[in-house]
């Protein structure tokens, strides 16, 4: 008798300590935050991460009674380990959420957990059009190439360039923007005797800029991923490209506003598309760049920070729609067709797409208060990813 009350007793711990447990948890909302903290893409973690922080810092860490808890993990950018800790983090660490992946292969490989464990991969830095049909639970917060790359392709041939010859890094990404620039260039009158692309990994542009020098075009369009800008910038200066009467253009990721400051008055002049700009001057903006230099040492917020913090806010707001109640199917349909401005100008999350619909600026490298910035001089608004239309 006496054994079976004691039995009772520890039955009923047991259940108190488990019961207790699970009550914490369920007061915890996790959000798992992929990204690349080392090796070639850590600017890019650097930044989202530093953004993520900024966000919280400024919202708060209680949402609709529940404790937000960042965890971030670096992947190195290698996909077989972006996989890997999106298992873990959905296993162990029960995420409600999947947040981060720096680069296309990155939110690809994680694309089939989101799915199988119906968790919501929020896609705050990749940007190969096709990714949002890798997963219905994948939403994006960065941009698209054909987004940005079009135009770039509109704005060319009205600006006195008429043959171009196209260098981009070979991946996802780089495709989408040698095909969408070039399709719509074309179409617009444009020439393109020459597609280059230079491999993701340690690339080296000096063959592929020889080559360029001697097919002399009006320009040279580029797409590379952020934090290889500066790279593409001293060589293309370095062999005189500029003196020899070719312009650079691309989308803004070469003119990351990560490295613009420190790439020199050659940068000078260059005009980019793109959707984000440190230098967009609105108050939303202006408000975003000054807390996000504070509370980074000056650190300049690049267009990944705007993904990261942008992705963060769908992710709340989100949660405060679903009254902290909601699983990966409710959060989902709380992110689809959210609408707000953003540091970068009005953005929308298209509810059939789940992708980003955005103003995309032409800008040209100009110095402001004795710094290189993107300087916008024109908008297209409420670009729709042209991807989608395939
Ligand atoms: C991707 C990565 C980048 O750094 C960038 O600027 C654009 C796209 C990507 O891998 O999708």
């Amino acid at each position: 008798m006496q054994k079976r009350v004691f039995l009772h007793t520890t039955v009923l711990a047991l259940t108190a300590f488990f019961g207790a447990n699970s009550v914490a948890q369920d007061n915890k909302f996790k959000i798992g935050l992929i990204l690349p903290m080392t090796g070639q893409q850590a600017t890019t973690g650097r930044q989202i991460e530093a953004a993520a922080r900024l966000y919280m810092a400024q919202n708060g860490d209680s949402v609709a009674g529940k404790k937000i808890e960042l965890i971030v993990k670096d992947d190195t950018s290698i996909p077989d380990v972006t996989k890997r800790l999106a298992q873990e983090l959905v296993v162990n660490d029960k995420v409600n959420v999947l947040a981060g992946f720096g680069i296309t292969p990155s939110a690809l490989a994680t694309a089939p957990i989101a799915t199988q464990s119906k968790t919501p991969e929020v896609v705050m830095a990749a940007a190969t059009s096709s990714i949002t049909q890798a997963s219905p639970y994948i939403v994006r917060t960065s941009f698209t190439l054909p987004q940005a790359a079009v135009g770039m392709a509109d704005w060319a041939p009205k600006n006195g360039i008429k043959k171009v010859v196209t260098l981009v890094s070979d991946y996802g990404p780089g495709l989408d923007a040698e095909k969408y620039f070039k399709d719509r260039f074309l179409f617009n009158g444009g020439q393109v005797p020459e597609s280059l692309r230079v491999p993701m990994r340690n690339p080296d542009f000096a063959p592929f800029l020889q080559k360029v020098r001697d097919l002399k075009p009006d320009a040279l369009f580029v797409f590379v991923p952020s934090g290889a800008g500066a790279a593409v910038m001293k060589q293309f200066l370095e062999r005189g490209m500029d003196k020899a009467g070719i312009r650079l253009i691309g989308t803004g990721d070469v003119t990351d506003d990560d490295q613009l400051n420190d790439m020199g008055d050659g940068a000078l002049g260059v005009v980019t598309s793109h959707h984000y700009s440190a230098a967009h001057p609105s108050p939303v903006n202006k408000k975003f760049v000054e807390a996000f230099e504070k509370a980074n040492k000056g650190l300049r917020p690049n267009f990944m920070a705007v993904g990261g913090y942008d992705g963060m806010r769908v992710i709340y707001e989100a949660l405060k729609a679903t009254k902290g109640q909601g699983g990966g199917d409710a959060l989902l349909a709380a992110m689809k067709g959210q609408i707000f401005e953003s540091p970068r100008g009005p953005m929308f999350i298209d509810a059939q797409t789940r992708d980003v619909v955005q103003n995309i600026y032409l800008r040209k490298v100009e110095k402001q208060n004795g710094q290189l910035y993107n300087v916008e001089f024109d908008v297209i608004k409420d670009v729709k990813d042209p991807g989608k239309n395939k």
